[in-house]
C-alpha cells in the first residue's frame, strides 16, 4: 500500500473543503499510478475544481512535472462581496500543502464555452479527465464531448455525481452520452459517487488494475453490467462509512485511514 499518499488522502486532503470521497481518492490513485507504471502518458484535467480537493491529489500522485489543468468558473465566493475569493482559496491551499498551483494551467471560465484545443494546446491529450463542474444536462452533455475530444487513446473520464438523486440531470447526461457511444466507450468502475469510463481497447487493462490494486482491497468488487460493458462496482458498506464519518468528526483523521485497509 501507498503509506505516504494514503496519509495525504486521509489527513491533508481533508483540510481542503471539497467533495472527493475516500474510495474515489483511492481509485484515482490506483488508476494514475498504473498509468505512470505503464508509460500511459498525457495531461490530467478537471472541470469543477472548487477549492482543489481532487486537484491536489493529482498533484501529489503525478508530481511537479505533470501537466494538470484546472477549469472552473471560480466565482463562488464573489457573490457576497467576499474579499478572499474561491480562486484565492484554491491558490492558498496549494501553498499550505506545499503543492503550488501552476497558474498558467488554470482556466477561469465556463467549461461549456471551451473547445478541445483550449485544453490540448495547454497540456496535450489527457490521460485522466474528471468532470465535476455544472450539474445540469447541458453542462454534462457539453463537458462529456469536450473531454472525449481531448482524450488520449488510453484516457479515462471520471464522471462525478452519477446516479446521485440530488442531481438527476447528471444521470441523464452521462447515460445518454455512454449509450450513444457504446461501440467506442466502456465503463470500467463505479462507486457510490463516480463512474469511470475508457475506450473499449483499454477496458480489460483498467479492470485488472482496479481488481488488483492493494489500496482497493477493502471494498467488495461486484461485476455489474452497464450499457454493454462489465464494470467493477466498488461497494463500501454502510457500517464502514459510519465508522469513518464518526472518526473524522471526532478529529481522528489520521487514524481514519485504517478503516479503509
Ligand atoms: C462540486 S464542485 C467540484 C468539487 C471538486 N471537484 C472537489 O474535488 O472538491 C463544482 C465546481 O464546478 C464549478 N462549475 C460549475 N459550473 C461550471 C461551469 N459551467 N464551468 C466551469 N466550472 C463550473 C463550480 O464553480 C464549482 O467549483
Amino acid at each position: 500500500m501507498n503509506g505516504d499518499i494514503r496519509k495525504f488522502i486521509f489527513k491533508d486532503l481533508q483540510t481542503v473543503e471539497g467533495y472527493i470521497d475516500p474510495p474515489d481518492a483511492l481509485v484515482f490513485l490506483a488508476l494514475l499510478q498504473a498509468q505512470n507504471t505503464h508509460g500511459l502518458s498525457g495531461g490530467v484535467a478537471e472541470i469543477g475544481v472548487f477549492y482543489g480537493r481532487s486537484y491536489f491529489l493529482y498533484r501529489k500522485v503525478c508530481g511537479d512535472k505533470e501537466k494538470i489543468l484546472a477549469i472552473d468558473l471560480f466565482d463562488i465566493d464573489q457573490s457576497g462581496g467576499e474579499t478572499v475569493t474561491q480562486y484565492d482559496r484554491f491558490i492558498e491551499n496549494g501553498e499550505r500543502l506545499g503543492l503550488p498551483v501552476d497558474q498558467d494551467l488554470v482556466i477561469c471560465g465556463d467549461s461549456t464555452q471551451l473547445r478541445p484545443t483550449d485544453i490540448t494546446e495547454k497540456i496535450g491529450t489527457t490521460r485522466f479527465f474528471s468532470i465535476d463542474g455544472g450539474h445540469m444536462l447541458h453542462h454534462v452533455t457539453s463537458d462529456s464531448v469536450l473531454a472525449l475530444d481531448a482524450l488520449a487513446p488510453h484516457g479515462i473520464i471520471a464522471f462525478d455525481d452519477t446516479f446521485n438523486p440530488a442531481w438527476p440531470e447528471v444521470t441523464v447526461g452521462v447515460t445518454d452520452f455512454l449509450r450513444e457511444r457504446q461501440d467506442e466507450l466502456a465503463t470500467l468502475c463505479m462507486t457510490k459517487y463516480k463512474t469511470y469510463v475508457c475506450r473499449k481497447e483499454f477496458h480489460d487493462f483498467y479492470c485488472r488494475v482496479i481488481d488488483e490494486a492493494p489500496d482497493l482491497m477493502a471494498f467488495d468488487h461486484i461485476k455489474t453490467d452497464f450499457l454493454g460493458s462489465k464494470a467493477i462496482r466498488l461497494h463500501n458498506p454502510m457500517a464502514r462509512r459510519m465508522v469513518y464519518e464518526m472518526m473524522v468528526r471526532s478529529g481522528m483523521r489520521s487514524l481514519s485511514e485504517r478503516v479503509y485497509r
